[in-house]
């Protein structure tokens, strides 16, 4: 059964604070509302290995690990009424075209990722995403300096804050990275 309407969802927030639970999680009720749903995810991010998308607490979902935006629309089979993509932080801009397009062929499209990188700004392909969603939802971790709600991702090279000119993209997980709040975030710019 198709939808009627199509829509682009997005889920977004720091690291640590539930993105990949939630797509799980609204994936699972599609599937049980007998949708056919497809899940991907960008290439680099091998943490948990490149068949499945699993969340920091440990569940798990199959998903086809793509280079590109194009890849997922090689790949999309005509029956599918509903697109999970995670990372999408990490996708060129293309996806954002690729999004509304599926959306305006009556799709679901779920999109979860980073709003900002190490430094606090904006990732990738995120703010054009989050202004042509339909639906936005943004999570907050917890931050691990004071317990308040956090919106940033602290990463940490040896125990420092890491440089502003450091390279936008490493892949890790709590040997790199927390979750802190504004005030408690810190990036180091000598
Ligand atoms: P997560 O949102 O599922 O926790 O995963 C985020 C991934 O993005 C993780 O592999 C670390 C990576 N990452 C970067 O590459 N650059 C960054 O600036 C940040 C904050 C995370
Ligand atoms: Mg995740």
């Amino acid at each position: 059964m198709r939808h009627h309407m199509g829509r682009v969802e997005v889920i977004c927030g720091s690291m640590f604070c539930g993105k990949t639970e939630e797509l799980i999680r609204r994936v699972r009720r599609a599937i049980i509302a007998k949708q056919t749903v497809q899940v991907f995810k960008p290439n680099l991010d091998i943490r948990y290995g490149i068949e499945a998308i699993t969340s920091h607490d440990g569940r798990r979902i199959e998903a086809r690990p793509i280079n590109t935006p194009d890849e997922i629309c090689g790949q999309l089979d005509s029956a599918t009424t509903v697109v999970a993509v995670d990372e999408v932080q990490f996708l060129e801009r293309g996806i954002v075209a690729l999004a509304n397009t599926l959306a305006d062929r009556g799709l679901r499209v779920i999109l979860a990722g980073l709003d900002l990188d190490f430094r606090g700004e904006p990732f990738g392909p995120m703010p054009e995403l989050l202004c042509i969603a339909e639906e936005v939802t943004k999570l907050h971790a917890i931050c691990v300096i004071c317990g308040e709600q956090a919106s940033r991702t602290q990463r940490l090279i040896n125990g420092e804050p890491a440089h502003y000119n450091d390279p936008t993209i490493l892949v890790g997980a709590r040997e790199v990275y927390e979750a802190r709040c504004r005030h408690h975030h810190a990036v180091r710019q000598d």
